[in-house]
């Protein structure tokens, strides 16, 4: 009898780790700070027909608006309230939305913010997303309501009420990050009022949720908010089925709390691969791409099932987070491409492709004084839409790398040999690699400063195959190159160093 019911606890919370895609999709692409309206479009025309399985959506619930800096993009990780109205747009807008994805078979993830509130110095009045009263001196928000009974000031032993110290645990879950107002999560009351707002988007039709800041709560208290939750809404998905739960926890090792803490509640974010991938690409600390062979856990990665990965993510991209200089984004568009067509390739966890909007940097002493940039915004602080020009590209500083055709491509890749091996992996002891999965896909990549010129086994039935890396199969034709694979599986590579996109991938439907 015991044994049954911890079978049956496990059996939930192992439930948590399964992001429900639809279709045989695979990958989640994180629309960052993208307007409701424009992502039901996106779902709708895009990222349907695309393969796209999912979408990290910015958090939906009601913020704080900074004046200083003016519309901050992190002013959204400070929540005042949870009525579901926030620069992305209102609760009708995100209703439509979700629906209209959940139409195509597309899922929405919410970044959820639990831990804290605002910051402590985000005064008093009506400075909110949707104009509710909040008053952060005295910690009261009456939208939902908590007082100042709700926060954790009085279990923070540190003198300045900060985390002073990450190697403490206590102070990391009871002290306040970076000022922001830090909930306590002990109380059955602020666990049910974090309950009650997950499970209005679960009942809207949520998948799923990335929880923003995990190492700053006590897995225990999490494991309460997360076993008050519904189960996902059968007009979508089956029953019985859990939310998908992804962690946001930064371990790369070297401080007292780990991911692995957190590994019993869903899965977490893996921010050692982006960390890794880009220091390997830009070929640092005698990297090489040929080290990649037992990339993953042989890595020191967490365990497959538990992992999230992702080459950047909206913190990192701009030098926040973890990673620092190594972590490779659009604005390194080369190497960038590579190593999002390597991650999505490889079977190594539930892969995450980030897509950004442009802001202007100005680096002094290697900081970005810019890396408080929100979306480009009209004059009265309102995001612009997602314009789409006659090329598929976006406007308005949006930059859509989950529509350039080499990472597009990839994620179809990775659909198309979603559950096949890892296989016939080659590679020249330098930085030219080639890998397989089974006999439905292979990749060749050559970061070497010298050309590729090889013949090797793929593992693919014989035909002529369309590159999906420097074009696209249209009809029975390629817009690309061309490879041809013999009855044996062997096929002939050329890459120059000095090509657009050195690397080169084929995949059962890029048959011609
Ligand atoms: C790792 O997990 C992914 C995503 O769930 C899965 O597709 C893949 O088959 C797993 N790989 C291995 C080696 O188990
Ligand atoms: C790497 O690959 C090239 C050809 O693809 C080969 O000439 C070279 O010897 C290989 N090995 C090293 C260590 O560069």
């Amino acid at each position: 009898m015991k044994l049954l019911i911890f079978a049956a606890l496990l059996g939930l919370s192992v439930a948590q780790h399964n992001p429900h895609t639809k279709h045989g999709r695979t990958s989640i692409v994180h629309l960052f700070e993208w307007r409701w309206a424009d992502i039901a479009a996106e779902c709708e025309r895009y990222l349907a027909p695309n393969g796209y399985g999912g979408v990290q959506i910015s958090p939906p619930s009601e913020h704080i608006v900074l004046d200083h800096p003016w519309r901050a993009w992190y002013q959204r990780y400070q929540p005042i309230g949870y009525n579901l109205c926030s620069r992305s747009g209102n609760e009708k807008e995100l209703q439509d939305m979700i629906s209209r994805c959940n139409k195509v078979g597309v899922n929405i993830y919410v970044d959820a913010v639990i831990n804290h509130m605002c910051g402590a110095g985000g005064g008093e009045g009506h400075h909110s997303s949707c104009g509710s009263y909040f008053n952060a001196n005295t910690k009261d928000f009456p939208s939902v309501p908590y007082s100042n009974l709700d926060f954790n000031d009085g279990k923070c032993r540190t003198g300045s009420g900060e985390i002073e110290n990450y190697g403490d645990p206590n102070q990391v879950r009871d002290c306040r990050l970076v000022g922001l107002l830090d909930l306590a999560l002990e109380k059955d009351y602020v666990r049910s009022k974090t309950a009650d707002y997950m499970n209005k988007l679960i009942d809207m039709g949520v998948a799923g949720f990335r929880v923003d800041a995990c190492k700053h709560m006590w897995p225990g208290d999490m494991k309460a908010v997360f076993d008050r939750l519904h189960n996902l809404n059968t007009a979508w998905f089956s029953a019985g089925s859990r939310p998908f739960i992804f962690q946001e926890v930064i371990d790369l090792g070297g401080e007292a709390i780990t991911a692995s803490e957190y590994f019993g509640l869903g899965r977490v974010t893996e921010f050692k691969y982006g960390a890794k991938l880009g220091t390997v690409l830009r070929k640092w600390n005698g990297e090489k791409l040929s080290y990649l062979k037992n990339w993953g856990e042989g890595w020191g990665f967490m365990p497959n099932g538990s992992a999230v990965v992702f080459v950047d993510n909206h913190d990192n991209q701009r030098g926040h987070g973890a990673g620092g200089a190594a972590i490779l984004t659009f604005w390194d568009p080369r190497l960038y491409k590579m190593a999002t067509g390597l991650m999505l390739a490889h079977p190594y966890g539930v892969t995450r492709v980030m897509s950004s909007f442009r802001w202007e940097r100005h680096f002094v002493n290697g900081k970005d004084q810019n890396d408080w940039m929100g979306p480009a915004s009209y004059s009265d602080g309102s995001t612009k839409p997602v314009t789409i020009n006659s090329d598929s590209t976006c406007g308005n500083g949006w930059v859509c790398e989950h529509r350039w055709r080499q990472i597009r491509n990839m994620a179809i890749f990775r659909n198309v040999v979603n559950g096949q091996p890892f296989s016939n992996w080659w590679d020249n002891q330098s930085n030219q690699i080639a890998f397989g999965r089974g006999n439905r896909g292979f990749i060749v990549i050559n970061n070497d400063d010298w050309s590729l010129d090889v013949t090797l086994n793929t593992g693919l039935p014989a035909g002529t195959y369309c590159d999906v890396i420097s074009g696209d199969k249209s009809g029975s034709r390629c817009t690309g190159k061309q490879v041809q694979v013999g009855g044996d599986g062997l096929a002939h590579f050329q890459i120059s160093n000095t090509a657009e996109d050195p690397f080169m991938a084929v995949h059962a439907d890029s048959k011609l």
